[in-house]
């Protein structure tokens, strides 16, 4: 099928790449002449694994190209998703005016029926907006939901090899497209769920807000845990196990973010209100992450307090691994309070550096690898589990430091190897280690018998 995606970024950029490789032929299209022309160059503006291969195939078995010409590409195309940003309100409410802008362009350019497949994430009743507001073309335009699920860091596998794709139509022909644009993927046998338009846009706010929640779950249970002396990490595994409840997505730290759960999480109690209902768990979900950023930040600030001129090398920026997005990441508000309560800040990240220096500007020293954030510093903090940092040789680290503190915002540092090198290992909800201990009541799981 001829396919247009508007909007290229990280859903567009994926979309776009991966439906290609399904045998389609799809023109990108961004306002973004920059990004268009470094698309063009063979240049894939966000770091993401294995897009910039994917492109580069599809671009050469000429199944995909760019442009920022919206007309010619709705021209071209009898299917348009649409993957621009739904950012938030100050209100918390998701901000459609992208939305809408692309709506009205396909409207003004259709040259015949089209589809619309809505692939940005949009409050239940905003394809019933579309539909209305299509009603004015003067050809007939079907308007379909199809959420995304990917996780950026891993956003090609997702699309491709999904845990489910959910289809929302509100008539049999929408559906029937919706089948044809998937059916690569139908065969291969992943699992389709069709339902209503309004099902499909919430079932995408529905299943982020669960998984903030967890977060936010695990995380109000960690302040306890370390309160009393108990490990979070022990108590992740302990319920984790009850297949009721699963392991994913409880791990403690030091909060989400990202593009997509904060605001997902606004959008979906602002959308509540307006249907006069009182989201009071969606707004507990994230008051309990802000609090978490906080207290985080706190402790290393209590930790250093009295140092002459402190010192925090920060690992870690990005909201999560194998990306470069600096969105709502947890990283911008700990590195708020700490430059707040006047401490030095030099930071590392193996791919969000750009970014976070655009937003944080010179107030932190930016640093070009780990060696370099730590020298001389009082204390890492360690925000973003990128496995380099992981696997770093904490005997040398603590060559480089003046200071003995580790803050691990992940939870994801062998404690016992740290500890070993002469250092001080904070983690979340877990007791501290003191230089040379072990840590106690370490996990396992004890044999049967
Ligand atoms: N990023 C994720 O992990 C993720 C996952 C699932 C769903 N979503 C949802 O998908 C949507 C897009 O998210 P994203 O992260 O890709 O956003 P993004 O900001 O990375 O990309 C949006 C792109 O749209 C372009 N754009 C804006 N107006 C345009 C117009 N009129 N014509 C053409 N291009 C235009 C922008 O220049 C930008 O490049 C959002 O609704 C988001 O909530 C995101």
């Amino acid at each position: 099928m001829e396919l247009a995606v508007i909007g290229c970024g990280y859903v567009g950029l994926v979309s776009g790449a991966c439906l290609a490789s399904l045998g389609h032929r799809v023109i990108g299209v961004d306002t973004d002449a920059e990004r268009i022309a470094q698309l063009q160059a063979g240049r894939v503006p966000i770091y993401e694994p294995g897009l910039a291969e994917l492109i580069a195939a599809q671009t050469r078995q000429k199944r995909l190209r760019f442009t920022t010409d919206t007309t010619s590409a709705v021209h071209a195309a009898g299917v348009i998703f649409i993957a621009v940003g739904t950012p938030p309100f100050d209100h918390g409410g998701a901000d459609l005016t992208m939305l809408f802008a692309v709506v009205d362009q396909v409207i003004q350019a259709a040259n015949g029926p089209k589809t619309l497949v809505i692939k940005s994430t949009v409050p239940p009743g905003t394809g019933e907006q579309i539909a209305a507001r299509v009603a004015s073309c003067r050809h007939p335009l079907e308007v379909v939901s199809n959420p995304e699920f990917l996780r950026e860091g891993a956003a090609v596998q997702d699309f491709l090899q999904p845990d489910r794709i959910v289809f929302g139509a509100n008539s049999q022909a929408g559906l029937e497209i919706l089948r044809e644009l998937y059916q690569p993927l139908i065969d291969h046998g992943y699992a389709i769920f069709s339902m209503s338009r309004q099902s499909a846009e919430l079932t995408k706010f529905a299943a982020n807000a669960m998984l903030a929640m967890r977060v936010s779950f695990i995380n109000e249970i960690s302040l306890l845990a370390f309160a009393v002396g108990a490990d979070i990490e022990s108590v992740r595994v302990g319920i984790g196990a009850d297949h009721r409840i699963g392991p994913a997505f409880l791990k403690a730290g030091v909060g989400y973010g990202g593009s997509c759960f904060p605001k997902d999480v606004a959008a979906l109690a602002y959308r509540m209100r307006q249907a006069n209902l009182e989201p009071h768990l969606l707004d507990s979900i994230a008051k309990v992450n802000a609090r978490q950023k906080a207290l985080f930040a706190q402790r290393i600030i209590e930790t250093l307090r009295g140092l002459d001129h402190p010192r925090v090398a920060v690992w870690g920026l990005a909201f999560k691994p194998d990306t470069d997005d600096m969105r709502e990441a947890p990283s911008l508000d700990v590195l708020r309070h700490l430059l707040t309560a006047g401490l030095t800040i030099s930071a590392y990240d193996p791919q969000a550096m750009d970014n976070a220096r655009r937003i944080l500007g010179e107030r932190v020293q930016w640093q070009r690898d780990i060696c370099a954030c730590t020298r001389g510093a009082d204390a890492i903090a360690l925000l973003t589990d990128w496995p380099v940092f992981i696997t770093q040789n904490w005997e040398h680290i603590a060559t480089l430091m003046r200071g003995r503190h580790v803050f691990d915002g992940r939870n994801c540092l062998a404690s016992g190897k740290v500890a070993a090198a002469g250092l001080h290992y904070h983690a979340v909800g877990r007791p501290p280690v003191a230089p040379g201990a072990g840590r106690q009541g370490a996990m396992g799981v004890i044999p049967a018998g």
